[in-house]
């Protein structure tokens, strides 16, 4: 079979690299792709967000599966647009979509279903919205409503800070439309973890736990970023934890979304908090995340495009699927200055010197006469095995000593929590 997978960043050759692996798949193409993704795939030059030359792209190759990465085709209603045109799609459609599109329905949706999470008010209005922040105090969360490329969520320690930021979305429209509205809501404190988990509208199957790092600096210092690693399993995932999260947010969260006519296909993200009063949701996501897949999916053992059709036929619960019981940590090596500005261009050196059984996905990278070469912030995922986190962050900090550009940089503490325990 012909597969199309949409995006161009690690998840993505994550994406591509395992289901390569499948003994049913002949051809992988990918839209637009990088540097990487190219050894496995054909490249097309399409961007992402393109959804009428992808559904034209899709007809013409007769491609018979399609899996999409980033959030906004999701959200702009790719699936709907492939199955008007009976092409085979994974992910949510349009509405489906909105529980990471909008955080007021997904604040509302939680509310209705009783599934836990922080405290909230929604507002259309920035002088309601700084009062009510008055009211409360600080430490608070503004997050915009829509999508905003993962920057639209300030944790303000001092009120002055949640009133400008109110500022900044609401009236400076810094996200555009997505900041029509605001949710404000409660600070929570406790160790995060990334749940994401296949679901065919019914049954819902939770992959193996990760845990990313998205703050630039060692320790957690400085700004967020996309991620700038990943591990998998996550220690503060116990089973008494993962009963919990299954039971009282993944279920009802697809089963509210059912019920409100929305039925849920595809990879549904829990990004989850463990706070003294348990597990709450801090947001939902409607696709893999990134870099949580890169560390996910190297442990899985089990074919994925036999995984992705079954959800689309709603035979999930046919499916059994099987993870590697070894660890798995991603170490993702940035361009200098990410998530501020940056330059490019940069020649990568060493990509095949690491040792056997690392994988290097590939994230902003570009071919330049001949040349592998830096082409976004983050550039590499660096992924290793192992039969414990310590070993597999060993591993992968042996493969990234080996792979070097101007600039570079990394994290040295990827894991470090699981370690820490
Ligand atoms: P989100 O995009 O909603 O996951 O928010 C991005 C990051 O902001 C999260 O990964 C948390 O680190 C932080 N965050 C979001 N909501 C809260 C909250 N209610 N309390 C504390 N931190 C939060
Ligand atoms: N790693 C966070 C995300 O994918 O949204």
């Amino acid at each position: 079979m012909k597969v199309l997978v949409v995006g161009g960043g690690g998840r993505e050759h994550a994406l591509v690299w395992k289901i390569a692996q499948s003994p049913r798949v002949e051809e992988i193409y990918c839209a637009p792709g990088n540097a990487g993704i190219a050894r496995q795939a054909t490249c097309v030059n399409i961007g992402a967000e393109d959804i009428d030359a992808l559904v034209r792209f899709a007809r013409e190759e007769k491609i018979d599966l399609t899996v999409v990465g980033p959030e906004a085709p999701l959200t702009a209603g790719i699936v709907d647009a492939f199955t008007a045109e009976g092409l085979t799609i994974f992910g949510p459609t349009k509405k489906a979509a909105e529980i990471e599109g909008s955080k007021a329905f997904a604040k509302q949706l939680m509310e209705k279903y009783g599934i836990p999470t922080a405290r909230y008010r929604t507002f259309a209005n920035s002088d309601e919205a700084k009062e009510y922040i008055r009211e409360i105090g600080a430490p608070v969360v503004v997050k915009a409503d829509g999508l905003a490329a993962g920057k639209g969520v300030i944790v303000a320690q001092d009120v002055d800070t949640a009133l400008q930021a109110v500022t900044d979305i609401m009236e400076n429209k810094v996200f555009g439309d997505a900041g029509n509205r605001v949710v404000v809501e409660e600070y929570l404190e406790g160790e995060e973890v990334s749940i994401l988990a296949f679901t065919d509208g019914r049954t819902v199957v939770p992959m193996v736990s990760s845990q990313d790092h998205k703050r630039v600096f060692d320790g957690d210092q400085g700004p967020n970023t996309g991620g700038m690693g990943a591990y998998s399993p996550a220690p503060v995932y116990t089973d008494e934890i993962a009963r919990y999260v299954y039971d009282r947010i993944l279920l009802p969260a697809v089963q509210g979304l059912a019920a409100e006519g929305r039925p849920y296909k595809g990879v549904l993200y829990a990004g989850l908090i463990i706070t003294q009063d348990g597990p709450k949701v801090l947001e939902f996501n409607a696709r893999f995340g990134d870099p949580e897949t890169q560390a996910v999916l190297v442990r899985l053992e089990s074919d994925l495009v036999e995984i992705m059709e079954a959800v689309i036929e709603e035979r999930l619960h046919q499916v059994e699927i099987k993870w590697r019981p070894e660890a798995a940590v991603c170490v993702v090596m940035a361009s200098g200055g990410y998530p501020g500005s940056y330059r490019k261009g940069f020649p990568i050196f060493g990509l095949d010197d690491v040792p056997e059984g690392t994988v290097v996905f590939h994230a902003g990278t570009a071919e330049k006469d001949g040349q592998i070469v830096t082409a976004g912030g983050r550039v590499l995922g660096v992924t290793a095995l192992g039969p414990d986190i310590a070993t597999a962050v060993r591993n992968a900090y042996a493969a990234v000593e080996k792979i070097s550009f101007q600039d570079a940089h990394y994290r040295r503490d990827i894991g470090y929590r699981a370690l820490r325990r």
